[in-house]
């Protein structure tokens, strides 16, 4: 069973996770209008991802005698600027998921929950892959810069990212 405190920063993180997963949806249709398709469809992936992750919260919320709260939404903005600053709103976003994760394990400690506790560990560690491929990308955008026909190797590679996740996946 929940107790309240935990049900609430539950909750909290259902709404970041469903946020998270607008943004890079909003992302995916930026990058899709100007026909960088790898970057649409890594983003596509990313936010359906996002939405995994939430869902994965609501029904945990629901089985351990709680109830999960779909929430309103802060609307994603709709231009990004260049992909380097893409990246970098992705990779900042991350940092800021993992936080609101970290502040959530710590809360389990407090209340000594430890069935949530363990149930989070799972996005830990998730959250320490989603920083790596974030930091990866933003490697690899920073060596490019504005260069265009680099921009379209880059999405290339992207594209190819998305392939291989998707084979390893299945
Ligand atoms: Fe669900 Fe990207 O954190």
């Amino acid at each position: 069973m929940l107790s309240k405190k935990i049900e609430e920063a539950l909750n909290k993180q259902i709404r970041i996770e469903a946020e998270s997963s607008q943004v890079y949806l909003a992302m995916a249709c930026w990058a899709e209008v100007q026909g960088f398709e790898g970057v649409a469809q890594f983003m596509f992936a990313h936010s359906d991802e996002e939405r995994m992750h939430m869902l994965k919260l609501v029904k945990f919320v629901n089985e351990r005698g709680g109830h999960a709260q779909v929430s309103d939404l802060d609307a994603p903005p709709t231009e990004f600027g260049s992909f380097k600053k893409m990246f970098e709103t992705l990779f900042n976003h991350e940092v800021m998921v993992s936080q609101s994760i970290n502040d959530l394990v710590h809360i389990t400690l407090e209340e000594r929950d430890y069935a949530t506790h363990n149930f989070l560990q799972w996005y830990v560690s998730e959250q320490i892959e989603e920083e790596a491929l974030a930091r990866n990308i933003l490697d690899k955008i920073n060596l490019i810069g504005d260069d265009k026909g680099g921009l379209y190797l880059f999405d290339n590679d992207v594209k190819q990212l998305v392939a291989a996740t998707d084979s390893t996946s299945k």
